[in-house]
């Protein structure tokens, strides 16, 4: 008995209790199990199976079929989160439970569920053709929660392995099971931290406050320098490389079954604050930003302590989109922090790496370039078929305000476009304690990539 051909539920709750945190060394044996497992169901597919080796952990590369069929590349990530603040979750992370039609874990939508639902379909389409004639090459790696630090390298040796047409990807969003998304966008990332140094030591305020310039206060002053009254990003430059999306791209946005009350709502934020001359929505998908992540120095406790620190930091990240580079921005970010702060502190500024925003206007939309790839042409279509034929409706074409940096990467070093289809959504509590997935799109999808994988083999 297959589990991912009759289980596929009891597939991913074996998958998610495998504790695959890949940010913490105490998790290793959790990393390493998922792999395996990740494997075990790639091996009872026909796949024959590699782990490739990297610093942190190993990419796992699976091929099934002949090379000289057509192809494609089917990515995921068996990594996952850290579970914290564990005290906020209802069930135990790693012990995946049904409730209301979802499965609770961590991993479960984010990205495990899924990796699952492409096997599970894969399973009973080849169960109908043993010998369906389609190249496929798995690519599910280890690291994408703490950055995709090892893909890079991992890319420019491994390249010619990635025969195919183009990238299937569901590690985005849709709205819900009534309305699904063909993800066209995903926004970069740069990642910064900023440490500000002052006196040796920490001071008594009142022996010492007044002769020189608090850490901290000279940090804040700098933070609140990058933005202007109305949430714009002063650093110089910073929008200088920003493209506007397409007419047909705002138009498909209002198609989108949410208000903005509804979203304000499910935030539980008081009002919202988009940069002039967008909605939140269109924000959230065709606007960067410079967000404070954390902030800190001085007395954390509780009572008031009468201290200058030594010390203050912040980390701050950006997201981009096209055609900003994270490069350029996070260079750009760095000098007009340095030049933010007087000589009276030392400010080190770090970036902790990133990665450039993708786009993809798929085949025969308006601006879309020539596509010489025959199934990357008859990808999108199809599975805008598939998916009317499963869910009821059309999906939309929505870029997502989250960043996969490796896809990105994949196009500029293996040319290979995306597909992207979104399967969890903003009820699933990414990052947070109890995230679940959304037991309904889990089987319609299943049926979805079925259809899919026997219509790209062409039956
Ligand atoms: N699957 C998400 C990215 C995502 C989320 C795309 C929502 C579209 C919609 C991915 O696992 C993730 O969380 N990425 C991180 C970046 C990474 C470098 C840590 C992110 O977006 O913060
Ligand atoms: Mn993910």
């Amino acid at each position: 008995m297959s589990a991912l051909l009759d289980n596929p539920v009891g597939a991913l709750k074996k998958y998610v209790s495998f504790p695959s945190v890949s940010a913490d060394s105490c998790f290793a044996e959790g990393v390493s199990g998922a792999r395996e497992f990740a494997s075990s169901c790639l091996r009872e597919l026909g796949f024959e199976v590699e782990h490739v080796p990297t610093p942190i952990h190993p990419v796992i590369v699976a091929t099934r079929g002949d090379p000289s069929w057509p192809g494609i590349v089917i990515y995921g990530h068996y990594d996952v989160q850290p579970p914290d603040p564990l005290n906020l979750w209802n069930s135990d992370p790693f012990e995946a439970v049904e409730r209301n039609g979802r499965l609770y874990g961590r991993g479960a939508a984010d990205n495990k569920g899924p990796q699952i639902v492409h096997m599970a379909a894969l399973a009973r389409a080849l169960k109908k053709n043993p010998d369906l004639p389609l190249r496929i090459t798995y690519l599910i790696e280890g690291e994408e929660e703490i950055g995709s630090p090892s893909f890079r390298e991992f890319l420019e040796q491994g390249k010619d392995r990635l025969q195919g047409d183009f990238l299937l990807v569901s590690d985005t969003g849709s709205p819900g099971p009534e309305q699904l998304a063909i993800t066209t966008g995903l926004r970069g990332l740069v990642a910064l931290e900023v440490k500000v140094y002052g006196p040796k030591q920490d001071l008594h305020s009142g022996v010492h406050g007044g002769a020189l310039l608090n850490p901290l206060q000279a940090l804040v002053q700098a933070c609140s320098s990058l933005h202007d009254a109305e949430g714009r990003v002063t650093v110089p430059g910073f929008y200088d490389a920003v493209t506007p999306p397409e007419q047909w791209e705002r138009e498909e946005l209002s198609r989108l079954p949410i208000t903005e009350s509804a979203y304000a709502e499910f935030l539980g934020t008081p009002s919202f604050f988009p940069p002039p001359g967008y909605s939140p929505l269109e924000a959230i998908r065709f606007c960067p930003t410079l967000e404070f992540n954390g902030l800190g120095g001085g007395y954390q406790g509780e009572g008031s302590k009468t201290v200058i620190p030594a010390e203050a930091f912040a980390k701050i990240t950006c997201r981009l989109v096209p055609d900003q580079s994270a490069e350029d921005i996070s260079e750009k970010v760095r000098s007009a922090l340095q030049s933010a702060f007087p000589p009276s502190v030392r400010v080190e500024v770090e970036v902790k790496g990133g990665g450039d925003p993708y786009v993809i206007l798929p085949p025969g939309k308006p601006g879309a370039p020539e596509c010489t790839k025959p199934l990357m042409n008859r990808a999108f279509p199809l599975a805008e078929q598939c998916i009317e034929q499963c869910f009821g409706k059309r999906p939309l074409y929505l870029r997502e305000g989250g960043s996969i940096p490796i896809i990105r990467d994949l196009k500029e070093i293996a040319d290979l476009d995306s597909l992207m289809l979104g399967l969890f959504t903003n009820e699933d509590n990414l990052h947070a304690p109890d995230e679940s997935f959304n037991l309904e799109i889990m089987n319609r999808a299943i049926d979805t990539f079925q259809a899919f994988f026997l219509g790209l083999a062409g039956d």
